[in-house]
């Protein structure tokens, strides 16, 4: 089984570098899923309020006996300070934890960003109460980390935002190096990107992925997760496939050299294949998370 890196928080707490994601991952997927993932050796897994399989991913996990580190989102139909502290319950308690890894705000609210604060304030106090280990943010963009940081009182240890050879975001990564925010990528091998409309290749079919896969005798989804582990970046690459799962995995075992890493950055289009942050609103994307 492979040992898998891992990165060292801002606050010192420990995390695997790749975690086993499960957006998209219908319910009655997620369990047998989560339990593929455990015994191929993840041991970090990443949910969300929104994706509705928080009960199942702890199902999985407590079946299991192993120790996970779990990560999972508020939602922003819960943002607000009592409505977010009590978001945190409905996940723990879904989750089966007393204790939540790692829990983020899974966009800002840029129309209402005093709610984004007030959100987040209550992440700090969950902090500092013990009920969860770190704390961050998913989506933010430069402008939405610096209204943040105006006020907040604990720097996030996580921004988990879309980065793949396609679209990258460098000047967010920048702004999180800079200010100890670790970069987490969702979509990390490019998964948002199979379906765009244009007619560009996706990035499994990319041929410079494509030529340095073949170097190594590994798959493209291997290598991009390299690039994402040799920038120092976390990843959740996802699979309901057991096959896939343990390859997301096998990577620890090669090195691509700085020429390659510098071919991979160089395939950025600038085209963000999910939601614009700046269009996320109540309004448009509210949606109630049921109690536990
Ligand atoms: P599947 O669940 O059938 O394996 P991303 O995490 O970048 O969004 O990518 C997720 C998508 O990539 C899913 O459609 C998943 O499908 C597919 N996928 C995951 N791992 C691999 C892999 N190693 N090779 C090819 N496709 C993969």
């Amino acid at each position: 089984m492979p040992t898998i890196p891992h990165l060292t928080l801002n606050n010192g707490v420990e995390m695997p570098a790749l975690g086993f994601g499960v957006f998209q991952t219908p319910p009655e997927e997620t369990r047998t899923a989560v339990e593929a993932a455990l015994d191929a050796g993840y041991r970090h897994i990443d949910t969300a309020a929104a994706y509705g399989n928080e009960r199942e991913v702890g199902e999985a996990v407590a079946k299991s006996g192993l120790d996970v580190f779990l990560e999972t989102k508020i939602w922003i139909s819960d943002y607000g300070y009592d409505q977010t502290l009590h978001g945190f319950d409905k996940s723990a308690a879904k989750l089966g934890v007393e204790q939540i890894d790692l829990l983020l705000l899974h966009q800002a609210l840029p129309s209402d960003f005093a709610r984004t604060r007030e959100a987040y304030r209550a992440l700090e106090r969950l902090l500092a109460d013990g009920k969860v280990r770190a704390i961050g943010v998913s989506n933010f963009m430069v402008d939405h980390l610096t209204a943040l940081l105006d006020r907040a009182t604990v720097v996030p240890a996580v921004n988990q935002i879309e980065v793949h050879p396609y679209f990258a975001q460098r000047e967010v990564q920048d702004f999180g190096a800079e200010h100890g925010i670790l970069t987490q990528a969702w979509s990390p091998i490019g998964g948002i990107t199979f379906y765009r409309d244009s007619g560009h290749t996706s990035t499994l079919q990319d041929p410079v992925i494509g030529e340095i896969a073949r170097a190594y005798g590994r798959t493209p989804a291997q290598v991009m997760l390299r690039w994402h582990l040799q920038q120092g970046r976390s990843a959740i690459p996802k699979s309901t496939n057991p096959a896939r799962i343990a390859e997301n995995l096998a990577v620890t075992d090669f090195a691509l050299t700085a020429e390659q890493l510098a071919a991979i950055d160089a395939l950025d289009t600038g085209k963000r294949g999910g939601p614009e942050p700046d269009a996320v609103t109540l309004e448009a994307f509210g949606r109630a998370i049921p109690e536990a």
